[in-house]
């Protein structure tokens, strides 16, 4: 996003009227009005259209762009700490305007995006590329996380300060474990020393090797090599331990398993600087499910959807905090990679677009209530790993979802502006839609068919 068009915004006011304004920052859930200015929120509160009127007789405003919110929801832009942008070397799966176009038509108005590029994020020098490539291209605020070795190769560990001074907001090997004991060692005591969140792909590569999908009665039934909840629970008990000893963040990424889920409530219980985040698509489905749309590519994944019990496990999880916050993985393939054998297809479904509306059809309000989903997409995100937004008290950046939670839809994947089509949700109708995203108080996203009045 670009520093320039938010100059530009400088002196433009928004009126964001008559919604449901939902804050959990400031305990706030009630319909009322929001005024963006400069860029940044100015003031929440009723009746700031009449106070506005009364300035603009007086001469005070020259104008005043008004969004009429009434039926809908209004919270801070949601932020997506997990996506793949693909970028550089692989945008013919992904660019930063597709990735960004898809994740302002999520709802989402900051994303983090993975190093396991080509090549990867290791290097200063690529950082500072790729995020001044995002002030230029993206469409919403990009924050990459850098690679927490070289090469992705989970022996030397990359440069952390330079990292950091480049923009890195935090390290990891995503897409690959970190197999080594003493190497993750290294690598949590050098991210604590520089502040960084290390985000761990907890995976013990002998265990997982060759498998496919989740390791149980289902794979063994169709005779699909299988991936044990113990390939990712081992390194989860590895790792807290090893987060403990050296005091760093320890976070980890994509949580599939009951044990997992376990492990991770102990290390909170001790007082481990531990947080966790899970996909909506393994709080929705399992390995039953994989069985039943007949193993099609577009439902593998690593880690891969679990057993029934696993999944309740991660809602539970969700409901008592021991999860933090819910990340999509947005993994865009091309269809070269996933039009194949289940086994021989690549890993990754896209999640920016189907996020908001797969969540509140599924749990909203009986099992999360609204408020939780905002912090779980919004304002634990942007607390866990320090970024600006999460809320819309005066001050904050003005990045603001409108959200309609009643809207029916049909997810078409050829709808998408993301490059990736491959999502296992194709066809699924659901209740619930982002109608208009703003990023520093410019619309980045708007449904067609909503409309804006001017005065
Ligand atoms: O399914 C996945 N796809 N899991 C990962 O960890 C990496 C990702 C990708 O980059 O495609």
């Amino acid at each position: 996003m670009s520093q320039a068009r938010e100059v530009m915004n400088e002196g433009t006011k928004v009126l964001i009227q008559g919604g449901r304004v939902i804050d959990p920052a400031q305990g706030l859930d009630r319909v009322c009005d929001v005024l963006l200015a400069g860029g940044r929120v100015e003031a929440v509160g009723e009746g700031l259209g009449d106070e506005l009127i009364r300035r603009g007789a007086a001469g005070a405003d020259p104008g005043v762009e008004v969004i009429d919110a009434r039926g809908l929801w209004v919270v801070p832009g949601l932020i997506d700490a997990h996506v793949h942008l693909r970028t550089p070397g692989e945008t013919h799966k992904e660019t930063l305007a597709t990735g960004t176009a898809a994740a302002a038509a999520g709802g989402f108005t900051s994303v983090v995006c993975m190093p396991n590029t080509r090549p990867p994020l290791d290097d200063p020098i690529r950082v500072e590329w790729l995020r001044m490539k995002a002030e230029r291209e993206a469409l919403v605020r990009v924050y990459p996380a850098a690679a927490a070795t070289e090469g992705l190769a989970g022996e030397r560990l990359a440069p952390y300060g330079a990292l950091r001074a480049a923009g890195a907001v935090a390290v990891t090997d995503d897409g690959r474990p970190i197999a080594r004991a003493g190497v993750m060692r290294r690598v949590l005591e050098y991210a604590a020393a520089h502040g960084l969140p290390v985000l761990v792909h907890a995976e013990e590569p002998e265990l997982s090797a060759g498998g496919a999908m989740h390791e149980g009665p289902v794979a063994a039934a169709a005779g699909m090599p299988g991936i044990p909840d113990t390939a990712e629970s081992v390194m989860v008990a590895r790792d807290v331990l090893l987060a403990e000893r050296a005091g760093a963040h320890l976070h980890i990424l994509h949580v599939s398993a009951e044990n997992t889920v376990s492990l991770i409530r102990w290390a909170k219980a001790r007082g481990v600087r531990v947080t966790a985040e899970v996909t909506p698509h393994h709080l929705l489905l399992c390995d039953e499910d994989v069985a039943a749309a007949g193993f099609d590519p577009n439902w593998k994944m690593n880690p891969p959807l679990r057993s029934a019990a696993d999944r309740e496990a991660l809602l539970e999880a969700v409901a008592d905090g021991t999860i933090d916050f819910i990340a999509t993985d947005h993994a865009p393939h091309h269809a070269e990679d996933k039009d194949l054998p289940f086994p021989e297809a690549s890993f990754g479904i896209v999640g920016l677009e189907t996020a908001v509306a797969l969540l509140l059809d599924a749990f909203v309000p009986g099992i999360i209530s609204p408020s939780r989903l905002v912090e779980l997409l919004s304002l634990r995100p942007a607390r866990v790993f320090g970024l600006p937004g999460g809320t819309l008290r005066p001050g904050a950046p003005g990045d603001v979802t409108l959200i309609d939670p009643h809207q029916e839809w049909v997810i078409d994947p050829a709808d998408f502006r993301s490059l990736g089509r491959n999502t296992p949700f194709a066809g699924r109708r659901v209740r619930g839609r982002v109608v208009r995203t703003l990023v520093g108080g410019r619309t980045v996203f708007q449904l067609a068919g909503a409309e804006v009045s001017h005065r």
